[in-house]
C-alpha cells in the first residue's frame, strides 16, 4: 500500500492543469469519493492495527497535496486571460471626444471673468418675468413702445392696458437690476448674464433670442467718471490694450444721463473697414447713471446713493471677436461651426 501511495504522490506532483476540462478529470480521478484516494481510505480499514498510524499519515499527506494542487490550479485558471497573444496591449485607446464650449458661453464667461477681477459678483434672474421688474420698476412710461406687443412676448396679459402683473419673457437683463435692488441695500456691485427675448423677425442681424450681460454699481458717490473708467477697463481687457472708447448721448428710461458706447474697430484698428462700415467705431453697449426713479421704485434712498448701469449684447461682442457675420449660426448648433471655438473660458 505504501508503494501505491508513493506512486500516486508522484502522479499528483507531476500533474499540470492546462484546461478546465483536464482539471475536472483530475478532481474525479483523485478527489472524488470513488477516486483513487477515496479507495485508499476504504482499503485503510482493513490494514492491520500496527500499520495504521504510518499509513494514515501518508494517505492524509497525499490527500492534502492533491487538494492543494487542485485549488492552486483553479485560481491560476481563473486569473489567466485567455488569448493574451491576440491583443496588443500597447495600442493607444480610442480617442474620446469631449466637445467644445459654445462661442456665446465662451464670450459670456470671459465678460464675467473680466468684471469679477474688479469686484463684481454674479447674479441671475428669471427669464419669464412680470411687467413690474422688466418695465414698470425700470421707469418705462405706460405708453413706452418697448412694452408693445410687437416687441414683447407676453405669457399672460391682464388687459389691453399695461399692468405690472402681466407675465412676459424679459426683453432685457435690466429686470435683474430691479430684482436685486428690491432685495438688498447698497453697496451693490454685480453683473447679470442671461438670455432675453424680443419679438423680431429672424435674420443675419437680428434674432428673437439673444444674450446680454448687465452691470450694476450702486453706492455712495458713484459718478459718471466711475462708469467711464470701468467700461474703458472692460474694453481694453476684451478687445486689447490699444482699444479706445467713445460715449455718445442716448436715451433709456432707467438711466439719466444715458449713453451708448462704441469701441475702436479692432479689425481695421480704427481706419475704417466693412465691419465698422467705414467709421472706425463699433457700438457695443448701452449705459448710464441709474435714474433716481428706479432707485425709489426699488426701495433705495436716491438722496444718499447713486449708481451706474450698463448692458451689452453677448452675440454682438462674439461677432466682433470671431468675425461671425450671421447671428443665426449661434442657434443652429451645427457642429462644424461650434467646434471651431476653443478657449480657456
Ligand atoms: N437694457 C438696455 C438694452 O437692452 C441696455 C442698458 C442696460 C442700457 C443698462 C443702460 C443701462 O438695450
Amino acid at each position: 500500500m505504501l508503494d501505491k501511495i508513493k506512486e500516486l504522490v508522484d502522479k499528483v506532483q507531476q500533474y499540470h492543469a492546462d484546461s478546465k476540462e483536464s482539471l475536472e478529470q483530475f478532481r474525479l480521478k483523485y478527489l472524488s469519493k470513488k477516486g483513487e484516494i477515496g479507495q485508499l481510505f476504504d482499503e485503510f480499514r482493513t490494514v492491520p492495527a500496527e500499520m495504521k498510524k504510518q499509513l494514515g499519515a501518508e494517505i492524509n499527506k497525499l490527500k492534502q497535496l492533491a487538494q492543494q494542487k487542485y485549488d492552486d490550479a483553479v485560481s491560476a485558471l481563473e486569473n489567466s486571460v485567455s488569448d493574451d497573444s491576440k491583443h496588443d496591449l500597447t495600442r493607444p485607446g480610442e480617442p474620446f471626444e469631449i466637445g467644445t464650449r459654445h462661442p456665446i458661453s465662451i464670450v459670456k464667461n470671459e465678460i464675467v471673468d473680466i468684471f469679477s477681477r474688479i469686484g463684481f459678483t454674479v447674479a441671475e434672474g428669471p427669464e419669464v418675468e412680470d411687467d413690474w421688474h422688466v418695465f414698470s420698476a425700470m421707469n418705462f412710461a405706460a405708453e413706452h413702445p418697448a412694452r408693445d406687443m410687437q416687441d414683447t412676448f407676453f405669457v399672460e396679459k391682464k388687459s389691453m392696458e399695461p399692468d405690472p402683473h402681466d407675465i412676459l419673457l424679459r426683453t432685457h437683463t435690466s429686470s435683474v437690476q430691479s430684482r436685486i435692488m428690491e432685495k438688498r441695500q447698497p453697496p451693490i456691485r454685480m453683473i447679470f448674464p442671461g438670455r432675453v427675448f424680443r419679438n423680431e423677425a429672424i435674420s443675419a442681424r437680428a434674432h428673437c433670442i439673444f444674450h446680454q450681460v448687465e452691470g450694476l454699481y450702486v453706492a455712495e458717490n458713484v459718478s459718471f467718471a466711475d462708469l467711464k473708467q470701468t467700461l474703458l477697463y472692460f474694453a481694453k481687457e476684451m478687445f486689447g490694450n490699444d482699444t479706445k472708447i467713445r460715449l455718445r448721448p442716448s436715451y433709456f428710461p432707467f438711466t439719466e444721463p444715458s449713453a451708448e458706447m462704441d469701441v475702436s474697430c479692432s479689425i481695421c484698428g480704427g481706419k475704417g473697414c466693412n465691419i465698422c462700415k467705414g467709421t472706425g467705431w463699433l457700438e457695443i453697449l448701452g449705459c448710464g447713471m441709474v435714474d433716481p426713479n428706479v432707485l425709489k421704485n426699488c426701495g433705495i434712498d436716491s438722496e444718499k446713493y447713486t449708481g451706474f448701469a450698463f448692458g451689452m449684447g453677448v452675440e454682438r461682442i462674439a461677432m466682433l471677436k470671431y468675425q461671425v457675420r450671421d447671428l443665426r449660426l449661434y442657434f443652429e448648433n451645427d457642429i462644424r461651426f461650434l467646434k471651431q471655438f476653443k478657449s480657456a473660458y
